[in-house]
């Protein structure tokens, strides 16, 4: 079966990013060399599927910063818009959560990285969640685009563990099946 992951930090506050898309509380918090385990939760991985919001963001970094596959979920672009040094590296596809799954699935994947705070509750409200890693940065940004959003039912969910680091994050891992 395939199954969804969640790997993400957000402020104390909750925010996965500004209103406008901004993440420099993010990339400026924190000491760089703690080891959050983001190297071996993205090994562990057959690839990410982001939100488009998630992508554009992404582009504006100096290097492209995955070497997995990456599936983009847009309506709005298509993949002719993509820039050449993406290309095999990302599709963009316009299928709901189940669809995208349904083809990864088709394809081999097993363990899918879920990224972006609209596309992540779109698989939450799928159930195609297995677990969330969460980071939360000490820091208050006040407003922005937030990780959880509206559901059809309650979701339970099992708390593993939370581990606080020197620098003052605090992660906590959730199960979710
Ligand atoms: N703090 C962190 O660890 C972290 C992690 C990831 C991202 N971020 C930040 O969060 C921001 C982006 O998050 P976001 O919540 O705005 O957006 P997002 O989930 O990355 O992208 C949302 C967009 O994806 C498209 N989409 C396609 N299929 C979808 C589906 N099934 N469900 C939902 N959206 C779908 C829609 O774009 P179309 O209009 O093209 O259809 C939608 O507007 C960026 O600033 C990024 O840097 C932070």
């Amino acid at each position: 079966m395939i199954s969804g992951h969640v790997f993400i930090a957000t402020s104390l506050d909750g925010y996965i990013s500004r209103k406008d898309g901004g993440i420099d509380w993010l990339l400026s918090r924190g000491d760089p060399t703690e080891d959050l385990g983001y190297e071996s939760f993205i090994e562990s991985m057959d690839g990410i599927v982001m939100g488009r919001g998630t992508y554009e963001k992404v582009t504006s970094f100096e290097t492209w910063p995955y070497t997995k596959p990456v599936v983009v979920l847009s309506q709005s672009l298509s993949q002719s818009s993509l820039p050449d040094n993406l290309r095999g590296k990302v599709r963009l596809m316009n299928l709901s959560p189940k669809d995208v799954m349904n083809l990864l699935t088709s394809e081999g994947w097993s363990k899918v990285y879920v990224d972006g705070g609209q596309v992540i509750q779109s698989f939450l409200r799928d159930d195609l969640i297995d677990d969330i890693v969460i980071t939360v940065l000490p820091v208050l940004i006040g407003s922005g685009r937030t990780l959880f959003g509206s559901l059809n039912a309650d979701v339970p969910v099992r708390h593993m563990r939370t581990t606080c680091f020197p620098s003052g994050l605090v992660q906590s891992v959730y199960k979710l099946k």
